[in-house]
């Protein structure tokens, strides 16, 4: 009797904060131990801020961590929960004595979300994230110096959804293997370059941003596994001249959004556009595209039933003879952006009339 009234003490008493403490029972354990906070001593970890919400998740924020070494003394601390929803570290302004996130930096506390912006970090090194393998599902590291990334490291992180790599100095992009990830960024990382086979190991990507990074040509096949894809920017970017066919092959008509706008393409050859869903929205804006030939055109345009779909906003178009087979089809010519101007910058390609073309050519 004793002896079972001891036992059930001893439950209640010792193994039950246990199995709370262990996560055990995840959910009510951080609510149970609010009192007591679920985030480690202010003073270990300063200048880190840890943040509770309301709901119990846990973000830090690093922005005013000056050094490696004091971001690696943070960690150090004695943590309650290891599981974190998010890293901050966005300076007001960015120190010269941080400039790479070591192995092993954050110890074994895990992240969901990670936010680096406006640093001087230049290496991100191979083992910087891995205690968050498994919890990472945005990684973002933009408007840094980085040159150095681990992406041969993608593999081992299996929810990892979106990797932002905006404005940073990566010279070489080397082949991207990652099923989870859906978005990937790298706007602004002017000259980098990468082969054909960049893309295929992440082959349920959504979306793909390769705009303002000077690209002057492409792999025709660049693309050609990317059985999800969505939405591929390459604006602002210094493709020049003919789009050849096969410029852009997407496999299966997924394509929602090509932007190509900002460059200086002058034409596009009949397939160098394929693999577009019928709604797609093709921004040419800002090119330097004179004419619109059908036998270059028509193919795209018939795959298409979107109206304003293709917008052709600020080229030089001659609004000649090349375009009598669109004005005379209303159905074809609706798909081309009604606010598309000839090279006076004030017809509207809408408003050429036909009996004008028709006489003269
Ligand atoms: C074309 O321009 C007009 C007037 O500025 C605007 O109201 C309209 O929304 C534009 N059309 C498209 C498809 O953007």
């Amino acid at each position: 009797m004793m002896y079972r009234k001891c036992v059930l003490l001893l439950l209640v008493v010792v193994v039950a904060p246990l199995l709370l403490r262990g996560g055990v029972l995840a959910t009510p354990s951080k609510s149970f131990n609010k009192a007591n906070g679920l985030c480690p001593s202010a003073v270990e970890i300063a200048p880190c801020k840890c943040i509770e919400q309301a709901d119990g998740e846990l973000d830090m924020d690093c922005s005013e961590v000056t050094t490696t070494a004091q971001l690696q003394t943070a960690f150090q601390a004695t943590f309650p929960f290891t599981e974190f929803n998010s890293f901050t570290l966005a300076p007001i302004v960015p120190s010269v004595n941080l400039l790479v996130l070591p192995h092993g930096v954050f110890g074994d506390i895990s992240f969901e979300y990670v936010y680096i912006s406006g640093t001087d970090l230049e290496i991100v090194e191979e083992e910087a994230f891995t205690a968050s393998r498994n919890t990472l599902v945005s990684l973002s590291i933009t408007q840094n110096r980085i040159q150095s990334f681990p992406f041969e490291t993608l593999p081992i992180y299996t929810v990892l959804h979106i990797l932002d790599l905006t404005e940073n100095m990566l010279p070489y992009l080397p082949d991207i293997v990652s099923s989870p990830l859906r978005y990937l960024t790298l706007t602004g990382n002017i000259g980098l370059s990468f082969d054909t086979d960049t893309f295929p190991g992440a082959n349920n990507i959504i979306e793909i941003n390769l705009n303002h990074m000077q690209i002057s040509s492409l792999q025709s096949n660049l693309f050609s596994q990317l059985n999800y894809i969505e939405h591929i920017d390459l604006s602002r970017n210094y493709l020049s001249g003919q789009l050849q066919s096969g410029f852009m092959a997407v496999p299966i008509d997924s394509l929602k959004v090509l932007d190509l706008n900002d460059n200086q393409i002058t034409d596009i050859a009949d397939g160098a556009i394929s693999g577009v869903a019928r709604s797609v929205l093709i921004n040419l804006q800002n090119n330097l595209i004179t004419s619109l030939p059908e036998d270059q055109w028509v193919h795209l345009i018939d795959q298409i039933t979107r109206i304003n779909s293709i917008d052709l906003r600020g080229n030089p178009l001659t609004c000649g003879c090349d375009v009598l087979w669109l004005v005379r089809s209303e159905d074809k010519m609706a798909k081309i952006h009604e606010n598309t101007t000839c090279a006076d910058g004030t017809m509207y390609l809408h408003d050429v009339p036909l009996e004008v073309l028709v006489n003269n050519c």
